[in-house]
């Protein structure tokens, strides 16, 4: 059986690059796998890494628990949990800072880009990559499902866990990543050299998973493209042409096809009517779900019970294995 876990921090609205990177995904998932083998969760303790609005916050976190569902996550086979209410996490973070290296967190990108040499980063971002690996192994998953960018956080995961293993004993499962054919890393339709990032603050070149068919066909036609107009100028190619390659990758990843397509305007067609037919019946679904807040909550209050109940045993495998 494949346990999948992965989690999704509520910082911003979910974007389509979170829907076929990550949350389409872990639907197809749980559709694979025996009841109760996956997990999946809102990572609200890693949203406290830069500072957030609690009544934001809070709102943030009702509308991704509510798109958890309206996506097609099933409660009936999958565990949906709060990290903040699972405190296993915390305290797993803490064992694992106490065997991670500053050579190691220094490596890494997100740090880099959003906090490194800046005096008032939190300490949290910081250690942040710790936290997540509790995340993963505490559920002792086989496989987590993930976008191209948290690649290097799992494969830090997968080195601390081996570290561990060798160190401590055999307490952890060492897990694979992995992520999509298409739609891995969805680009800025504005800036084709940057993700797609659900907490940017001018977010032209993202589309949310709620935006009405207008808002996605108005982003898409202003999407950046480029000025070559030769016959073949609808091709792929990450480096000389990121914003057509970007759309050409939307458009495979929401199932329609380029074939016979010529002009950036006819590709532009396409992309926001796969789109569209994409976000349609999630949004369908949530405008139903979010008629009743309570039984969203209540979803996730009892999976986060049973993932207390899961991780108990592995953080005492853990603790004990330390010699406490
Ligand atoms: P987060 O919240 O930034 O992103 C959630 C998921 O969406 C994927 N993703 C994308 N995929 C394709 N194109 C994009 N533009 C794009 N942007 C985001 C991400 O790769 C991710 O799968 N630290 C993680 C959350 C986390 C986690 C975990 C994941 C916490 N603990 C344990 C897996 C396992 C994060 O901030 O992802």
């Amino acid at each position: 059986m494949d346990r999948n876990l992965s989690l999704i921090t509520p910082t911003g609205r979910l974007t389509l690059g979170n829907y076929l990177g990550a949350l389409r995904r872990f639907v197809a998932a749980q559709d694979d796998s025996s009841p109760y083998a996956c997990f999946f969760g809102l990572s609200d303790l890693h949203a406290l890494t830069t500072p957030q609005d609690p009544d934001v916050l809070r709102a943030t976190i009702a509308e991704m628990a509510t798109l958890f569902l309206a996506a097609g996550l099933d409660p009936a086979r999958a565990t949906l949990f709060r990290q903040s209410q699972v405190p296993a996490h915390r305290d797993l973070a803490y064992l694992l800072e106490c065997t991670a290296y500053t050579g190691e967190l220094n490596r890494m990108i997100q740090f880099k880009e959003k906090g490194r040499g800046v005096p008032s980063t939190r300490v949290s971002l910081y250690t942040y990559p710790a936290l997540m690996a509790a995340d993963i192994l505490l559920y002792r998953p086989s496989v987590v499902p993930v976008g191209d960018d948290q690649r290097q956080h799992v494969e830090l995961t997968r080195d601390l866990a081996i570290r561990f293993n060798h160190t401590y004993g055999p307490v952890f499962v060492v897990p694979e990543v992995r992520t999509p054919a298409s739609g891995a890393r969805v680009m800025d339709l504005q800036e084709p050299a940057r993700k797609m990032s659900k907490s940017i603050e001018n977010d032209s070149g993202v589309i949310r998973l709620l935006d009405p068919p207008d808002v996605v066909r108005r982003r898409v036609a202003r999407a950046v493209t480029d000025s070559d107009t030769g016959p073949d100028a609808v091709r792929p190619d990450r480096d000389a042409k990121p914003g057509v390659t970007n759309l050409l990758d939307i458009l495979d990843a929401c199932g329609g096809s380029a074939d016979g397509i010529t002009t950036y305007g006819a590709l532009k067609s396409a992309v926001t009517e796969a789109v569209v037919a994409t976000l349609e019946p999630v949004q369908k679904r949530y405008a139903e779900l979010a008629a009743d807040p309570a039984y969203v909550a209540s979803v996730f209050a009892d999976g986060s019970a049973r993932a207390r109940e899961v991780t108990a045993s592995v953080l005492a495998d853990a603790t004990a294995a330390m010699g406490l």
